[in-house]
């Protein structure tokens, strides 16, 4: 059964290809490169032994992108990850990341619509949470205005998709927000490629760790959170994987109950920076050179995820605990090297 995954030569796409191939589906990768390169195919190759087919496509050029679903109308489903989402360039180039998420969501829609490919699984964010005023957050808590434009795209895709659905009944998605996904594949094969200076907090760190950077700011210690720095979820890459896995087989089997629905994929666990810090320590016993600054503009402080609707309804949750995410991202810096 073939799934077609846009960017899925990307940090958390090439991850997803995995496990759909050692799930038994055949994948078909449409990318630009422009933040991922192709040498990832063979991290995927050399994890499942199986070469995923791919295809380089910028998926702003809608003749190119009908053209490739008129090839691929076979396909059963569409993961959807290809975007834009780095946030503060998203602040500097407004333009640019709504012409590419907006104009590539709309052009892979309709290529679905058109070639009758009728499922779709979509990367959304918890960024379009904002700062919630009640948490943890679930489904039902209320967006908010988005802080950048590239929450915005997120926030807007999501209203694209829920529109169309109204009035597809034959098509399917599901939106998947993600919290914080950090780690890489255990077999350090594959992982995340940040681009120039890190604006992430762990491959910052893992940098830092690796003697590529200097000293780790901590942005704030002064927030109302335990320790004073702020508080996050995250969710190994490999579990959010598995969660694509799971969705993909919801809809395929068609037990999804409405056409469009949407879940929080993360851990359900708040950590805090500090407490991030000291678990990369225990796990590897490298010290971390940190120190801590002001806050960083457009933090927010506190977010993490209510998985109860996750948890019940796709049967998934997350497994790997802290230490080996941070040993597996560790590992995967050691193989980048200098
Ligand atoms: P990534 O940059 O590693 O992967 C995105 C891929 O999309 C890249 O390979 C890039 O080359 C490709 N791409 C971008 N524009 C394209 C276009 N016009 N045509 C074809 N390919 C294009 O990012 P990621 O971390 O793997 O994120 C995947 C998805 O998950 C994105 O939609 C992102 O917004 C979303 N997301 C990521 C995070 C996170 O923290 N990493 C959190 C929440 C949601
Ligand atoms: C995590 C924590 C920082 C770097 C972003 C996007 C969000 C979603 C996930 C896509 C924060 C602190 C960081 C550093 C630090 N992406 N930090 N020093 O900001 O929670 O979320 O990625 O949808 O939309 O905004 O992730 O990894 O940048 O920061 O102290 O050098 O680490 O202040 O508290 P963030 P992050």
């Amino acid at each position: 059964m073939k799934i077609i995954v846009t960017g899925g030569t990307g940090y958390i796409g090439s991850h997803t290809v995995v496990e759909l191939q050692q799930d038994g589906l055949e994948v078909v990768i449409l990318d630009n490169l422009v933040n991922s390169n192709i040498e990832v195919l063979d991290g995927i190759e050399g994890i499942t032994g199986i070469r995923p087919a791919f295809e380089k496509i910028d998926l702003t050029d809608r003749p190119a992108t009908l053209d490739f679903f008129a090839r691929h109308r076979d396909a059963k489903a569409v993961i959807h990850f290809a975007a834009l989402k780095a946030v503060g360039e998203s602040v500097a180039k407004p333009l640019e990341y709504y012409y590419n998420n907006l104009n590539a969501l709309m052009n892979v829609l309709s290529g679905m619509r058109q070639y009758g490919v009728h499922n779709l699984v979509f990367s959304s964010s918890c960024t379009v949470y904002g700062q919630a005023d009640v948490l943890p957050v679930t489904e039902q808590t209320p967006r908010h205005e988005a802080e950048s434009p590239y929450g915005n795209t997120k926030v807007m895709s999501e209203d694209i998709i829920r529109d169309l659905m109204k009035v597809q009944s034959e098509m399917n998605s599901i939106a998947l927000r993600y919290f914080n996904p950090i780690g890489a594949h255990p077999s350090a094969l594959i992982g995340e490629l940040p681009v120039g200076i890190p604006n992430n907090l762990i491959p910052y760190l893992t940098q830092t760790a690796a003697g590529i950077r200097e000293q780790l700011s901590v942005f704030g210690d002064d927030y109302n959170t335990p320790d004073g720095s702020p508080l996050r979820d995250y969710i190994d890459v490999v579990d959010l994987a598995k969660a694509h896995v799971v969705a993909i087989h919801r809809l395929l089997e068609g037990r999804n109950k409405k056409n469009y629905e949407y879940f929080n994929i993360g851990t359900g666990h708040a950590l805090s920076v500090l407490e991030i810090i000291q678990a990369f320590e225990r796990a590897t016993g490298v010290k971390v050179n940190y120190k801590i600054v002001g806050r960083r503009a457009g933090d927010i402080e506190k977010v993490w995820a209510d998985t109860t609707f996750a948890n019940n309804e796709l049967g998934w949750s997350a497994k790997v605990p802290i230490e080996e995410t941070l040993a597996n991202a560790w590992r995967w810096q050691q193989r980048l090297g200098k």
